[in-house]
Order: C-alpha cells, then sequence, then structure tokens
C-alpha cells in the first residue's frame, strides 16, 4: 500500500479495539516470567555449550601475542575463537568498528576472542587464563581537549546536513537588544538495560538460526550474514522479546557474532551473554557533547537570531551526535545557524540511544530558552509560545503536518499550577527543602519507515499476524493486535501476533520512536488487503464490504469469517510505503514537560517532586501502553538530569564505571508520581493510522525542565550534566 495523500476516512477511525487504554497482551507472560528470552531458549536448544567473551585491555594498539595454551587444556573447554582462528570477517553496515578484534585493537574492551566451554563456570575460568601480551599506543579519548580541532561532520543518511544556515546569523546576533552566548556539555552515557546482549546460536549444516535480543531483525541479520560472509537466506534471527534496548540492540553486536562462531568451532549450539562489567566499554553508547547556543532576541521577546552548534565524538567512520536537530525546527527566527563537527576519538563506538539527537540537543536548547526568557523578564512558558512558528523555520513554504507546542505548553502550565512559580529564583522553602518549577517544550522528530506484515484467516476465525517486527518492552504486540482486530473486524482474543523473526516480512523494527506508527501501518495495509481476499472468496464486492462481529456483510448477505476461510484459510501479505508527504510537510511530535524539584538548602541533594508531560502525537493508538513510554522516558530524563554519566578515564581511554553499581539510573524512590496528558489529535499525513511516534518525545526536554527547576529553586544554572550536588555547592 502506498501513502502518498494524507489518509482520509478508513476502517481504523472505528476506535473500537484501537485507541483503548488496553492491557498489554504479553503482560502476563512477562510477569510470570515466562516470556521466553534469548538466553533462555531452553524450549529451542536444551543443552548448550557457553561462551564467555573476552575484551581487550587497551584502547588503541595491537595484540603482540595471545597464550591460549592454559585456557585450551582448561577443564570443559570445547573450542577458543579469535580474529587469528575465526577465518577471513567482514564488518557489518552498521557497526563502526570490528566485533571481534585483533590484532588491530580499536577500543578498550573491544572483544579479542570467545571461549567455549560446557559450563559457564568453566567458560569464565578458561577466559581469565588467557595471556595477552599488547603494543599500545597513544589514543585521543578526551573530547573537550580536542574540540577545537574537530572538523566538521560528514553529511551521512541518518544525520541529514552538517550545517544549515539562513539570513545572516552574526550580523543579526550582533545586533540583537538581548543576547545569551553560553556553552553547554553532556556527557558520555551508557543504554544499561536491564537484560545484557545475548545469544544462543545453532548451526544446521551450513545454515544459523540465532535467537537473541535485538531491535531491528533484518538490518541485523544482513549484518551477521555480511560478517560471516554467507547468503542472507542462511541466517534466520529470532527476536520475540528484548529486556531493554533504549538503541544499544538496533545493531548486530558481539554477543551475536561469538556465539555463531563459537558454535561453528564448538559443532554444538553455543550461547552467550554480554558480562554486565563488559557491556559499557564493548558495546555502543551516547557520545558525550559540548554544545554552544547563541540567541538574539529584540526587547519585544522575539528571536532575531539563532544558532547552535554541536561537538561530538567518535571511532574513525562513526558519525556525529545530531544534537542540533531541532534547533533547526523548533522556534521561529529569521537569522540562524546550525553545525555539527566531529572530533575522531578512540573511546568504544558512539551510536543511537534514547531519542539521540533530541535528547542531549534539547538539554541543551531549552535551558538556553530559560535563560533567554530570564534576561528578556519574560515568562518561560510565554517565551516560548511568542516564538512559536507553524512553518518549518529553515524552509519557510512547508508546513509542519500537525503542531501544537502552544496548546501543550498551555494545557500544561494549567494543570501544573504554573502560575503559582515565583520568577524570581530562590523564594520559596518547604523545610529544608528549596523548591522551584521549570518547564521545557518536547521535541522528537516522526519518522515514516516501509514496514511489512502477513495476516492469516483460518477456519476458526482466527488472526494471525506475523512480521518482524520487535517489541521492546513498548506494547508492539498489543498494538498491532489493536490494528488487526480493528481493521478485520474480529476482538482481540481472535488476534495472534507472531513478532521478531526473519522468517517473517521485513519491518520498520523499533528505533527512532517509528515502531508503533510503521508496524501497525504495515499490519493495517496488510489486512486491507485480506479484506480484499475474503470479500471475493464469498463473492462480495469488497468495496461493499463491511467487517464486524467475526463477519463479512454486504446488504443482507453475512458471512462469518471462520466460513468466509475455508478449510485452508485465506492469507494476504503487504506493506505501507511512503511518497514524499514528509518531504511536503515537516513531521515531528511535540510536547511540554513540567517538573517540580526539591533542593536541599545544606547537602544541595536534588529530589524531584512532581512531573508533568503534556504530548501530541497523532493518534494515541493504546494510551495505556503510550502512557507507560512517557512515564519511562520522563524517568530517562531525570538519569540524564541528575545521574547517568559514563566517567572517561583520559589517560587509558574507556569508561570507568563500567557496572550497574557505578553507572547510576533512577530507582522508583527517585521518581515521584508522574503525570502525562496526550492532546486527542490525529495527524492523517503522518499515516494511515493517523499516528507519529510518541515514546521517545517522552525524554526530549525533561532533562532541561529538570536544570530549569533547579535554577528556579536555587538561582544556580548548571549547564554541564548531570546536575551532580557538587556542582550546586
Ligand atoms: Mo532508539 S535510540 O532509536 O532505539
Amino acid at each position: 500500500m502506498k501513502f502518498d495523500t494524507p489518509a482520509t476516512t478508513n476502517p481504523i477511525d472505528q476506535l473500537n479495539v484501537v485507541g483503548r487504554p488496553l492491557d498489554r497482551i504479553d503482560g502476563p507472560l512477562k510477569a510470570t516470567g515466562t516470556a521466553p528470552y534469548a538466553y533462555e531458549r531452553h524450549d529451542v536448544v536444551r543443552d548448550p555449550a557457553y561462551g564467555v567473551v573476552l575484551g581487550a585491555g587497551i584502547a588503541k594498539g595491537r595484540i603482540a601475542s595471545m597464550d591460549l595454551n592454559a585456557a585450551q587444556a582448561a577443564p570443559g573447554v570445547l573450542a577458543i575463537v579469535t580474529a587469528q582462528n575465526a577465518g577471513p570477517l567482514a564488518k557489518g553496515q552498521y557497526n563502526t568498528a570490528k566485533l571481534l578484534g585483533g590484532p588491530e585493537i580499536e577500543h578498550y574492551h573491544q572483544a579479542i576472542a570467545v571461549v567455549v566451554a560446557k559450563t559457564f563456570e568453566q567458560a569464565r575460568a578458561a577466559a581469565s587464563l588467557i595471556r595477552v601480551a599488547y603494543d599500545a599506543v597513544p589514543g585521543t579519548f578526551d573530547l573537550a581537549a580536542v574540540k577545537d580541532r574537530a572538523p566538521l561532520a560528514k553529511e551521512t543518511d541518518s544525520s541529514g546536513p552538517t550545517r544549515t544556515a539562513v539570513g545572516d546569523f552574526n550580523s543579526a546576533f550582533d545586533a540583537a537588544a538581548v543576547r545569551l552566548d553560553a556553552h553547554y556539555t553532556t556527557p558520555d552515557q551508557a543504554h544499561a538495560m536491564m537484560e545484557p546482549h545475548a545469544t544462543l546460536a545453532a548451526w544446521q549444516g551450513d545454515r544459523l538460526t540465532v535467537w537473541t535480543a535485538n531491535q531491528m531483525v533484518a538490518w541485523s541479520t544482513g549484518d551477521l550474514a555480511k560478517t560471516l560472509g554467507i547468503p542472507k537466506e542462511k541466517v534466520r534471527l529470532v527476536s520475540p522479546y528484548i529486556g531493554g534496548g533504549f538503541g544499544g540492540k538496533l545493531f548486530l553486536r558481539s554477543d551475536a557474532l561469538l556465539a555463531a562462531l563459537g558454535a561453528r568451532a564448538a559443532g554444538r549450539p553455543v550461547k552467550v551473554a554480554l558480562q554486565r562489567p563488559l557491556m559499557f566499554n564493548n558495546t555502543t553508547h551516547r557520545p558525550a557533547t559540548i554544545q554552544r547556543i547563541r540567541i538574539g532576541a529584540g526587547r519585544d521577546g522575539r528571536i532575531t537570531a539563532i544558532a547552535h552548534e554541536s561537538w561530538s565524538g567518535d571511532l574513525p567512520g562513526g558519525g556525529p551526535e545530531t544534537a542540533v536537530n531541532q534547533t533547526r525546527l523548533l522556534y521561529a527566527g529569521a537569522h540562524r545557524l546550525t553545525e555539527m563537527r566531529l572530533a575522531v576519538l578512540d573511546l568504544p563506538e558512539g551510536n543511537a540511544m534514547r531519542a539521540p539527537g533530541e535528547a542531549p540537543g534539547m538539554m541543551a536548547l531549552e535551558v538556553a530558552i530559560d535563560e533567554m526568557a530570564e534576561r528578556l523578564g519574560m515568562d518561560p512558558v510565554e517565551f516560548r509560545v511568542l516564538n512559536d512558528t507553524q512553518v518549518d523555520p529553515e524552509k519557510p513554504q512547508r508546513p509542519f503536518s500537525q503542531r501544537r507546542l502552544t496548546e501543550c505548553l498551555r494545557l500544561g502550565a494549567q494543570r501544573f499550577g504554573w502560575s503559582a512559580r515565583q520568577a524570581r529564583p530562590g523564594q520559596v522553602r518547604d523545610g529544608r527543602w528549596l523548591v522551584g518549577m521549570g518547564v521545557a517544550a518536547a521535541f522528537r522528530n516522526n519518522l515514516q519507515m516501509a514496514s511489512a506484515a502477513r495476516v492469516r484467516l483460518d477456519g476458526r476465525g482466527i488472526v494471525t499476524v506475523e512480521t518482524d517486527m520487535t517489541d521492546i518492552g513498548t506494547g508492539s504486540y498489543t498494538i498491532i493486535a489493536q490494528t488487526a482486530a480493528e481493521t478485520l473486524g474480529v476482538p482481540l482474543d481472535k488476534v495472534v501476533v507472531r513478532l521478531g523473526d526473519s522468517d517473517f516480512p521485513v519491518s520498520c523494527g523499533s528505533g527512532g520512536q517509528w515502531g508503533a506508527a510503521n508496524s501497525t501501518s504495515g499490519v493495517y495495509a496488510a489486512c486491507m488487503k485480506l479484506r480484499e481476499a475474503v470479500a471475493r472468496s464469498v463473492g462480495i464486492d469488497p468495496a461493499q464490504a463491511v467487517f464486524a462481529n467475526d463477519q463479512v456483510r454486504a446488504g443482507a448477505r453475512r458471512v462469518p469469517l471462520a466460513q468466509a476461510a475455508g478449510d485452508k484459510g485465506l492469507v494476504a501479505e503487504d506493506g505501507i510505503e511512503y511518497g514524499d508527504l514528509d518531504k511536503r510537510f515537516q513531521q515531528s511530535t511535540f510536547g511540554a514537560h513540567f517538573v517540580e524539584v526539591g533542593v536541599d538548602a545544606a547537602t544541595c541533594e536534588v529530589r524531584v517532586r512532581r512531573m508533568l508531560a503534556v504530548c501530541a502525537a497523532g493518534r494515541i493508538l493504546n494510551p495505556k501502553s503510550a502512557r507507560s513510554q512517557v512515564i519511562g522516558a520522563m524517568t530517562m530524563g531525570v538519569g540524564a538530569a541528575l545521574m547517568e554519566d559514563l566517567v572517561v578515564d583520559t589517560r587509558r581511554g574507556f569508561f570507568v564505571n563500567h557496572d550497574l553499581a557505578g553507572y547510576e539510573v533512577p530507582v522508583h524512590a527517585d521518581i515521584p508520581h508522574q503525570d502525562v496528558i496526550f492532546l486527542d489529535e490525529t495527524d492523517p499525513v503522518a499515516s494511515p493510522m493517523k499516528a507519529k511516534g510518541v515514546g521517545e518525545l517522552g525524554i526530549c526536554g525533561v532533562g532541561a525542565a529538570v536544570a530549569n527547576a533547579i535554577h528556579n529553586a536555587t538561582g544556580m544554572r548548571v549547564r554541564d550534566y548531570p546536575i551532580t550536588l557538587d556542582k550546586l555547592l
């Protein structure tokens, strides 16, 4: 199905099932511990061997020698795979560094061996016996130290243009009556998901099956085949349940490759879970940024000039953290400049994490906006409203498909009790707590991605949906079932959803908040095709057919779907493909975050007291799962504002706090009651579901709202995240 004109009325609009706050259909499996995760696939392989990964002990250089003798002789060892004996390996399209390093080492804890043994303990003990001698060479690890030498990032598909300029920023900024020129920094951050990267691999002859945890089944099937140098058709990748991804499982990682290599070498199935201490340096992370924002405005509060420059680093061949994305689109202003600079750093691979680009970008921009409002003596809600735009400010002929930022801000202000905020900081005391309120806009782009599905109707009237879409804890199973139930006129319990298998049609996968709207649109397309097949099979004109109550009907004629399916059943496969609507209209999602914090007057400990997010993201397919997404994202925003910080050892080039004790994320006790309001809207330009992404919108802006609340509470303006108490003392 080609989607190239805005959606008109369609079966989804009935909203019998879609749009309802239904419980997740996979909930009981999760709550009873019976959802089969990759490392626990006792149902498919009963007695696998265990692989333990060894990570490099230097950040840059070469392996001079590797003594495997003691490890090979250790009890239970079946095989040891290194770059020396693995045979030729390519690099995946989505990988920046090699997943099995050696003799060249590209980053600390790059995998250099997998030891396979009969038990996990044997593999771990043997891995500790491998002796490696390195020739280390100096590397570059400190972004701040090399910032001034960082060249413009190369243009890439995912990051869009490196530099944009409209009008004459410098002159307009110089002439502005009120100006801000400030630097902000965000640190390296880790996904820190609960489930580590894990894979069970088994070969049948030249065919490989991997049960793994991966957000993007087709990308990673392709990259596993490419890395091994075998045809894609020989690889099956299965990923039905994922214990948290956050972008860290968008790509093929070393667990999958080394399980496959280990299984081939050992001649039996092997499973590998990355040890927690390895995950922070072996896998990807969100790169640190240094951001400079300059804003000029007239005394009337209108922005006349806005510039956002961002510096980040990555290994050779990597890309920038696209922290300037939102600044191109969020506020009006005639004279504009954005620029991304990319330094080569020899730290582990940087890549997507929890709304890459906008999440760290908004942490800077929305504090800068708060600072400007303060300089202008304006309320920060009013300052944002005044500088709203309904068109792309870089391309004014291009409207937003929907943009209700102003409504989000106004409704949020009203519900949160914003009028009680004291404009002057440091005025409100509650016992030992200094109390403040902060606001920030939320903004995240909406992406259209092709997505396909297969739908089968059987003789019992059961509808089975198959697509390689994944559910990373987001609710994909449920909204896909809702979509099929709505389109085919059956109750939810007549729909079976099967996900995360490369044998199924290729979906959009889960990432960049594109999963929900696109995967359901693909399922909708397949269901519409199935409707045609059902109608034809019973001699009803598809254009007249009505699907409801497990029946297809036209005029006085009614046929139960089970009967229409016949003994053999009916099957249809289709997908959603997009035209140029995303070029004609800027498609973004909007919101407003309101936060109240308390700062201990003596210790400067920060506690979040209240949070509210108002979101405008098109039709909300399931308000319960969408709310869960947003409160999870708000929690991540608190983590980014107050806690999360990969500390770089700038001499040896690795992240020091590589476990969940040293890498702090919020726990329940850190998070107060959170409110989420969705504006009632549809976006017919975005998808036939009239829905857009919403999950990552919830994280974009929260960190700044926390920072702005701390400023309001204390008068302290901290521009370097995380805002730990030492920065407030
Ligand atoms: Mo998200 S960081 O694109 O999985």
